[in-house]
């Protein structure tokens, strides 16, 4: 297998080929995501949910992302691994950001660190790219801004010229690809023709250089609240609730275990 490297990225853009993410937080699915032959794999902040069952992304912290990261790392042979960086490690000055995005690029094993932001984070971005950390960027439906957006609101209805301000921006400042997250799909489009850099979307429509979605929610796991541009490949829940009542049966009358998974003495 020919490991993912930063360089595929820009080349996947130029050459039409569109780029697969998923996110992925334990060993066992990374491998699943790996051996599917996933591109890109993020550790999502979105953790806090999934994993969690936080309301939001916001009490996540860098510890919980760097423990998830390690062990997506240990079952990936090919796929690019980014970390997400978690609300308050970026949010106080440069220093400090720089010092928690470094701390999760050493500890974690992660090639990549995702930061949500636009123009009001380029300092910062500078500040990584420059000493050697590829940062994803990340624009449009921010839930790390739940409450100042009032809930979880599709962006770019009422124009998008501050969104594509920022996508130059960040590639500017030497992001490697950009999450376009909730955002109509015209605005995606012209972000997308705008920035050499790939977008990757999620509720952002058919027009990016590649696609994102929560593992939980590709695999039919998580069914808090499914939003709108989320496509179930696989109704999981369904068959692990099949098997946990028939085991729950199985056990409740005897019927499990059997002989045949039972030891026995030697004859
Ligand atoms: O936390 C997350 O899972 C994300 C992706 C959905 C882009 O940020
Ligand atoms: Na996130």
């Amino acid at each position: 297998v020919k490991k993912i490297t930063v360089s595929h990225f820009k080349k996947m853009k130029a050459e039409g080929e569109k780029i697969s993410c998923l996110t992925g937080y334990d060993y066992t699915s990374a491998k699943i995501l790996d051996e599917a032959g996933i591109d890109l794999v993020l550790v999502g902040d979105s953790l806090g949910m999934v994993m969690n069952g936080y309301e939001n992304t916001l009490p996540v912290t860098a510890d919980e992302i760097i423990y998830h990261t390690k062990a997506v790392k240990r079952g990936l042979k090919r796929a690019f691994l980014v970390a997400d960086m978690p609300f308050g490690t970026y949010h106080s000055n440069i220093d400090d950001a720089v010092k928690n995005c470094v701390n999760v690029i050493k500890t974690s094993g992660a090639e990549a660190v995702k930061l949500e932001g636009g123009r009001e984070i380029i300092p910062i971005i500078e500040k990584l790219t420059s000493s050697g950390i590829n940062v994803m960027g990340h624009l449009g439906l921010m839930p790390q801004h739940v409450h100042t957006m009032g809930g979880f609101k599709v962006q770019g209805k009422n124009g998008y010229d501050s969104i594509l301000q920022d996508a130059v921006a960040l590639q500017k400042a030497g992001v490697f690809s950009i999450v376009l997250e909730g955002i109509i799909d015209a605005a995606a489009e012209e972000i997308t023709k705008n920035v050499d850099v790939p977008t990757i979307g999620i509720g952002a429509g058919k027009y990016c250089d590649g696609q994102i979605l929560v593992y939980h929610d590709v695999f039919g796991m998580f069914d808090d609240f499914v939003p709108k541009f989320v496509k179930k490949y696989a109704d999981t829940k369904s068959v692990l609730l099949d098997a946990a009542k028939q085991y729950i049966n199985e056990v409740k009358s005897s019927v499990f275990p059997d002989d045949e998974h039972s030891f026995k003495a030697k004859k």
